[in-house]
């Protein structure tokens, strides 16, 4: 039996999704959640509803047991996700999982002078527990998501164009349904034991391209302005962001700038047998 954490998410729901299309039977479907009223449509799809947390432990073990092959999505609780997934990796050995499967980020600089040194910490701890742990893996390290971007651009980009201090570098900026559905076919074939895999598109793009590819998209001028991190915290504060958001979205500007996500190594057209979605193709259905 494959079981999905994370499965009241994006990444987990869709992940889902790939396996029922792929013909994997619901009844061989477990989804991890935290709580019943949030799984409904799981239910309803018959997958067997395991209730766990990845802050105890014990209900860890419990609902890992009887699982061949864990998907293990990170968590989202930045600040406590180190120990958190140090449970989910003990439990997974203690219940006798044979696989586990570990959506990590992809990332250049591992040292504590990263700008997402608060997210990639978490994710190298787990990477290496889990290469140590005796267990059979495999990581994939995904890219920034394609889906953020709206996020990022704010709702009046349209109006003001693209505002962010993110340079002139470039990202492979992945679709997260793309990921999901490489992982499920991952999760359903073998000859995976022991891999990493870069989930990054193949085509890697600046802010700068972006705005042009909006503009196309609109039929009108998108510009690009990269202040300062500086101007930028400034603007954002004075609009009333609040500060958590400013903080990260200046953090992956700059680690963007920083060429955190610029990468020509990708396993994701090799993994889903297609290539990926483009970063315009996406804006397209968002924008259009
Ligand atoms: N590559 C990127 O650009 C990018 C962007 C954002 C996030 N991420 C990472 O990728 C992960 C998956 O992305 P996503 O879009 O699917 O995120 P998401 O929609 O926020 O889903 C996070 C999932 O983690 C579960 N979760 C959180 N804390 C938990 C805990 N203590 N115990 C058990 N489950 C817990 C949530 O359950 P509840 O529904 O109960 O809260 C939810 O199902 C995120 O969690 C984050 O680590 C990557």
């Amino acid at each position: 039996m494959i079981l999905v954490t994370g499965a009241t998410g994006n990444l987990g729901k869709s992940t889902i999704e790939f396996l029922l299309k792929k013909g994997v039977a619901p009844s061989n479907i477990a989804a991890l959640v935290r709580s019943e009223e949030k799984a409904i449509d799981l239910t309803n799809k018959g997958i067997t509803i395991r209730i766990g947390d990845y802050d105890h432990y014990q209900s860890l073990v419990d609902a890992f047991k009887g699982i061949n092959r864990l998907l293990l999505i990170s968590g989202s609780d930045i600040v406590n996700r180190s120990k958190q997934q140090e449970n989910a990796v003990k439990a997974a050995k203690e219940a006798g999982v044979k696989h586990i499967f570990y959506t990590s980020f992809e990332r250049k600089n591992e040292t504590d002078s990263s700008p997402i040194h608060f997210v990639a910490a978490s994710h190298m701890a787990t990477e290496a527990l889990i290469q140590q742990s005796g267990l059979v893996y495999t990581i994939f390290r995904n890219n920034l998501y394609l889906d953020i971007l709206p996020w990022f651009f704010g709702d009046n980009v349209l109006e003001t164009g693209v505002f962010l201090p993110a340079g002139e570098t470039k990202a492979a900026l992945t679709l997260r349904d793309d990921m999901a559905e490489a992982i499920a076919n991952v999760l359903i074939t073998d000859g995976h034991e022991n891999q990493t895999y870069a989930l990054s598109n193949l085509e890697n793009v600046s802010m700068a391209d972006l705005a042009k590819s909006l503009s196309d998209i609109v039929g009108k001028t998108i510009p690009y302005t990269n202040p300062s991190t500086q101007v930028y915290v400034e603007t954002l504060t004075k609009a009333n962001v609040p500060n958590e958001f400013i903080g990260m979205f200046a953090g992956f500007s700059e680690a963007i700038k920083q060429g955190e996500f610029e990468t020509s190594k990708s396993d994701l057209e090799t993994l889903l047998g297609r290539k990926p979605i483009t970063a315009k193709q996406y804006l397209a259905t968002i924008y259009k």
